[in-house]
């Protein structure tokens, strides 16, 4: 693999891009993406100018979660192609210097994994203790007691995606525990066996090649070992009822960290993203025999204004121990798309470049969700199209995760260039105009604009490894920072808000001409005097300061 500098090291220094794969590109037909049509679009990625691809689940499954209920960890399932085709896109990304991260769900299985079909098949079973299984308890006076005769669920948990966590097996006579749908059965983390086995899966795939992991509901792996009931919180469904002191980010899990490290240290240049529940654990679960990142999902929370994010990174900066990396989201496929988020309209694509410039110059990893590079906002998807499990049930107070994740669109002809079959989901609405081919010809388009600062980010040492430092304390409308490096000053200004503003600084910038790298205004000049910075309305730039300057 090639590197770009001596010290190099692609998960700290790069960038990574999310691929939902049944959403990508389709190669055969069917209507849902596969490894074939990413292997086909790897010169797009490379072009684009990001380091590393993180794939959602191509594993065998039902597909009661799209890929996050796995049958088999060690193959790839039919719909996505072969583990034949999943080592050729392994080796074409590797050639093209784009390293490739799996996502591991090794919290749950499926309900059809074999080890869980082992599993309920008897009391003793070898594998019972593989998953969490528990009697029934005596009903409570007005409890919920689902089964005549088999009693109450062993204590009050729910499930993320609605209803009890627990499911009553009638041949057994015990309840299973699945934090999420009841064809996602948890795995007993305690049980030594289960931890052997899955550092196994996590070797089968480490042997071929891969250059880590993304470890889905990292925080879930351990349940309190007495099942206590959680307190209540106040909330609209089920899960948000609850505060979740037990059924969450256990104490074992240090161990669990420790372990997962020791694994991924075997092998050069292998790392591991948590993915998990809080700001709380995105600080706890990185560094030194710890995870290399968590997501940091604070900015999915944040309103539109310079202040909420410029506090999000703040908090994040000062709470990060020592030897632990940042890593930034604006989306993923469970999440509104940001441009949706940020308010959507006429003004979406100026804002989704001011979100760009945001995500891609602070201190840390981002990761880029496929379609943002267009600006693609959510789809709106009827009522009787939904396909997401959680959108089924709790349709319209919540429609579910498709409107983020359907078909990326390629160009303006049939399908967008998707597939050559009808789309297991429809495409954005405007895809004659907003797709790959129409952007990559506007020098103007968003798309472009991603491809200017991710080179730039890539040349740049102080936007990939410099110091932040934020330049006003209370910004109100434009938010200005700066990346310092030995020999490097960048400096950040963003115009959050569609009229001229000028921002004033605490105090001067260092004397010297700042150059314009990139900006979302053509030929800017940059207003930069003494302590105030004024940008044109939505104007996202970046200056240097010139080296030989005093
Ligand atoms: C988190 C994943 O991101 C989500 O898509 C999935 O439904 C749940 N974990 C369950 O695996």
């Amino acid at each position: 693999m090639t590197r770009l500098t001596d010290d190099y090291l692609w998960w700290r220094d790069g960038v990574i891009y999310q691929i939902y794969p049944r959403s990508f590109q389709d190669s055969n037909g069917d209507g849902i993406g596969d490894l074939n049509g990413i292997t086909a679009r790897l010169d797009y990625l490379a072009g684009l100018g990001v380091d590393a691809l993180w794939l959602s689940p191509i594993y065998p499954s039902p597909m009661f979660d799209f890929g996050y209920d796995v049958s088999d960890y060690e193959a790839i399932d039919p719909v996505f192609g072969t583990l034949a085709d999943f080592d050729r896109l392994l080796a074409e990304a590797h050639a093209r210097g784009l390293r490739v991260i799996l996502d591991l769900v090794l919290n749950h299985t499926s309900h059809l994994h074999p080890w869980f079909v082992e599993s309920r098949s008897s009391r003793d079973n070898p594998k019972r203790d593989w998953y969490l299984w528990r009697d029934p308890v005596a009903p409570r006076s007005g409890a919920y007691a689902p089964h005549s005769g088999a009693g109450s669920p062993p204590n009050n948990w729910e499930s993320v995606f609605g209803g009890r966590a627990w499911e009553y097996d009638p041949a057994t006579g015990q309840y299973y525990y699945h934090q999420f749908l009841k064809e996602q059965p948890d795995l007993n983390w305690r049980n030594p066996a289960v931890r052997a086995r899955v550092y196994q899966v996590m070797r089968f795939w480490l042997d071929r090649g891969v250059d880590g992991f993304r470890l889905d509901v990292l925080h879930a792996y351990f349940k309190d070992d007495q099942f206590r009931d959680n307190p209540p919180a106040i909330g609209l469904r089920g899960w948000d009822r609850q505060q979740h002191l037990y059924d969450l980010d256990r104490p074992e899990m240090a161990d669990v960290l420790r372990e997962i490290r020791g694994v991924l240290d075997a092998y050069p240049e292998r790392m591991a993203v948590g993915e998990v529940a809080d700001f709380g654990m995105a600080v706890r679960y990185v560094g030194p025999h710890k995870m290399h990142l968590a997501f940091n999902f604070d900015f999915l929370r944040q309103p539109w204004l310079p202040r909420a994010f410029q506090q999000a990174v703040q908090r994040y900066e000062a709470a990060l121990p020592a030897g632990a990396w940042p890593c930034y989201v604006l989306g993923n496929h469970d999440v509104d798309r940001f441009p949706t988020r940020f308010g959507g309209g006429p003004y979406a694509d100026a804002r989704t470049k001011v979100a760009a410039a945001l995500l891609l110059t602070l201190r840390g990893t981002p990761f880029v969700y496929y379609g943002e590079e267009l600006g693609l906002p959510n789809t709106r998807i009827p009522r009787d199209e939904i396909q997401d499990p959680p959108g089924r049930r709790y349709w319209p107070i919540y429609g579910g995760r498709d409107p983020e994740r359907t078909p990326m669109p390629w160009d303006g002809g049939p399908n967008a260039g998707f597939t050559t079959g009808q789309p297991w989901l429809r495409l954005n609405a405007d895809y004659a105009r907003r797709n790959v081919a129409a952007q990559d010809a506007d020098p103007a388009s968003v798309l472009n604009f991603y491809r200017r600062l991710l080179r730039l980010r890539r040349e740049s040492p102080a936007l990939r490894r410099g110091t932040f430092r934020a330049l006003a304390r209370r910004p109100v409308e434009a938010l200005a920072y700066l990346r310092e490096a030995p020999g490097q000053t960048v400096l950040v200004a963003l115009n959050f808000f569609g009229w001229e503003n000028t921002l004033k600084l605490d105090s001067p910038l260092p004397a010297g001409a700042w150059r314009v790298r990139l900006s979302t205004v053509p030929g800017d000049q940059a207003r930069v005097r003494g302590n105030r910075v004024t940008l044109a309305p939505f104007e996202a730039t970046l200056l240097e300061l010139e080296p030989n300057s005093p």
